[in-house]
């Protein structure tokens, strides 16, 4: 009782400066915790050799046999950067493995985080399945005080459900903390993002939990780093509206871009001015095709679902979602201002993932206007320095080509869809001589506008004039 006691004054002592940002040194020897990462998709392998690099013993579990393959062999099933080598060094010196085994895996572990999947069903509500079933088939196994981390993005009130389900197998027994601790990494830098936080989030009810779980991180963090220490269903809150709110941002410049088209202003003076305001910041204001990726469209359908189960409208929300699928239209139209109909006219596209820096397709903006253009008639080649040709072919028509210059012989219009460097840097001179008109979208606002009007392009992009 006393050390409970001491243990939740101690939490609470230090929330406030946690809360205020500073770094709570620790002290004495560190020793790493023994951690089970469930789950080898993109979350749990940063979370699992992150953890590992910090000095943690940590074993990945992964049912997918072609996976886990790939994985014990230090190559990794997906596109992000630094990553494959921060899971082979791990795994070279013994701090990381990988193991089909989940019911063996966590086996005097301190601490399981669950990374798996939850796309969206249907009706847009995350779908549970693959955590409900991790939870249900471990919760007899589960020794009294290991904890139980939820990090896979889910929906308020999950781990107060968790919780009832390991009570009910458990026989009334609820030993077994929760702890719901989300992710802000955003794909293509998640390894940067994890090593360099904004905010660790961490949220249970019990003191002892928190503790261990603040623990695995500040071992690893050497600048000041705020943890937010808060109960479940805050804690899970936080990463929704997060989310939401970033949509919401980037929804608002495409807004301003299209007004600066239509008033004759440059939207990227007008978004640096807005951005030094430290209340507004300069990060999220790139106007775009509109917000795309695993996430943001996933966690705002969730978000607008559990508001209309409340019987709450989230009306600015709902807007934004409207307002990003409306942005796709307005990439399309401006590709009508060039070229007239679409019908028949050869596109060239540049870019289909939903950002640069990753091969991920999912909900990507860049897909929906290329099937938007095919639908109305056009014929669209494609070029994506990440896309796999087998994805792609599962969500486009398009026909995807091996070189850039490849996508633009003969087209009618140039459109850049993902900003990836590789499209800066183009011999745009040479692209020039081998398009059949001159004519650019740019809906990334990458390009020099004067650079590519004196080449003699019809050069459109997002706001600028
Ligand atoms: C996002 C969140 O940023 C991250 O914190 C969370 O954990 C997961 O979801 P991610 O999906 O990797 O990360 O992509 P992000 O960089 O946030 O971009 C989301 C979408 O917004 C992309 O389609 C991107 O192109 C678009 N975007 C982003 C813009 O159009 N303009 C911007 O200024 C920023």
């Amino acid at each position: 009782m006393a050390s409970s006691e001491s243990s939740r004054r101690d939490v609470s002592q230090s929330r406030s400066q946690q809360l205020a940002g500073e770094a709570i040194p620790l002290s004495g020897p560190l020793t790493g915790v023994k951690i089970c990462v469930i789950g080898a998709g993109f979350v749990g392998c940063v979370a699992a050799a992150g953890f590992a690099k910090f000095g943690h013993t940590v074993v990945c579990v992964e049912k997918s046999p072609d996976r886990l393959a790939q994985l014990k062999d230090g190559r990794l099933p997906f596109y992000e950067r630094d990553l494959e080598d921060l899971v082979r060094c791990n795994v070279e010196c013994k701090r990381l493995s990988f193991s089909s085994q989940l019911e063996d895996a966590i086996e005097g572990q301190e601490a399981v985080f669950i990374t798996v999947g939850t796309p969206s069903k249907q009706d847009g509500r995350a779908d549970l399945t693959a955590l409900e079933e991790i939870v249900v088939t471990l919760s007899e196994r589960l020794q009294p005080h290991q904890i139980l981390v939820l990090k896979s993005t889910v929906p308020v009130g999950t781990a107060r459900w968790l919780k009832e389900i390991l009570r009910q197998n458990r026989h009334g027994d609820n030993t077994v903390p929760i702890i719901s601790s989300p992710e802000f990494l955003r794909e293509g830098t998640a390894v940067y993002d994890f090593f360099h936080p904004h905010r660790i989030v961490i949220g249970g009810d019990s003191p002892k939990a928190i503790q261990v779980i603040s623990y695995i991180y500040r071992m690893g963090m050497t600048n000041p780093v705020p943890i937010i220490i808060t109960n479940n269903q805050t804690a899970e809150m936080i990463k929704y509206a997060s989310n939401a709110f970033l949509a919401a941002k980037i929804g608002l410049v495409n807004e301003l871009a299209k007004l600066c088209d239509s008033v004759g202003v440059n939207v990227m003076e007008v978004a640096r001015a807005m951005g030094l305001d430290s209340r507004i910041g300069h990060e999220f204001l790139n106007p775009g095709p509109g917000w795309g990726g695993s996430c943001l469209p996933k966690d705002l359908k969730e978000f607008l679902g559990l508001a209309d189960s409340r019987g709450v409208s989230l009306s600015i929300l709902q807007a934004v979602k409207q307002a990003n699928q409306e942005q796709l239209d307005y990439v399309v139209s401006k590709v009508k201002r060039l070229v007239g109909t679409v019908k028949n006219k050869h596109i060239g596209a540049f870019g289909l993932t939903f950002k640069a820096e990753t091969s991920d397709l999912r909900d990507s903006p860049a897909i929906a206007v290329v099937e938007r253009l095919i639908d109305e008639g056009a014929k669209v080649k494609a070029f994506d320095p990440a896309a796999k040709d087998e994805e792609v072919r599962l969500l486009s028509k398009a026909q995807l080509v091996r070189s850039p210059y490849d996508a633009v012989r003969d087209a009618d219009c140039i459109v850049i869809l993902t900003e990836w460097s590789e499209f800066q840097l183009l011999d745009w001179k040479k692209v020039a001589k081998l398009v059949r008109h001159l004519n650019i979208i740019d809906a990334r606002n990458i390009l020099t506008p004067e650079v590519v009007r004196g080449y003699g392009y019809n050069y459109l992009s997002m706001g600028q004039v």
